[in-house]
């Protein structure tokens, strides 16, 4: 199964699914990486595992179906079929969506529904946790509709809240987290294990 990741940043999650990827135990192989951020991170890790990435920003498009189309465009091109978000910083066009119908994941560094929606993200998700007080955080990965961190739920994973903890520590050992149930989650879509019904996920045994 190809899988096509959009990023806005370091690319940690990619690089983590792509090693497993190209390890070959996921059943499923990395084929190309969209960023809409010139200077990203991602950009470095995608050329050492040998992952094509382009560069695609909104702003260079005048209307939104050029961009959408653009996007859908790449994808195709390489084949795509399942999409992962991964740190990408902005919703993606209807269009796509409709496209790849529960064929797009994102993961968030909390347990939706709570502590996510605009605005909360990276460190200010931690920041939101611990102010909270909370004892459990974790990591989401969940199917992407038009709303922010929104959609059935695939996979999630908790993690303790330590005493002492800051936003850097906690964001460290969620990371952790994420770097392995993203790639679980990708299994699942590989087995044909993932069904939608009424909103939600079922996991086929
Ligand atoms: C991760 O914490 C992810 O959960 C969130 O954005 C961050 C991206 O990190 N959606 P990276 O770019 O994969 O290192």
């Amino acid at each position: 199964m190809k899988l096509g990741f959009f990023a806005s940043g370091s690319g940690s999650n990619f690089e983590a699914v792509a090693r497993r990827c190209q390890s070959g135990e996921l059943g499923a192989g990395a084929a190309v990486v969209i960023c809409n951020v010139p200077d990203a991170g991602v950009f470095e890790r995608a050329k050492e595992l040998g992952v094509a990435a382009y560069l695609v920003r909104r702003d260079d498009f005048a209307e939104g179906p050029a961009f959408a189309a653009r996007l859908l465009e790449i994808l195709r091109e390489h084949g795509v079929e399942l999409i992962l978000m991964a740190g990408y910083l902005r919703k993606l066009p209807g269009a796509l969506l409709r496209a790849y119908p529960y064929r797009v994941l994102n993961i968030h560094p909390a347990l939706l529904p709570s502590f996510g929606g605009k605005g909360l993200y990276g460190r200010r998700v931690h920041e939101a946790v611990l102010e909270a007080g909370c004892r459990v955080t974790g990591v989401t990965v969940h199917l992407a509709d038009d709303k922010y961190d929104h959609g059935p739920i695939v996979l999630q994973r908790a993690v303790e809240v330590r005493e002492g903890d800051t936003p850097e520590s906690l964001a460290a050992r969620v990371l952790e987290v994420e770097h392995q149930i993203y790639g679980d989650a990708v299994r699942l879509f590989v087995q044909n294990r993932v069904r939608v019904e009424h909103g939600r996920v079922h996991i086929l045994a």
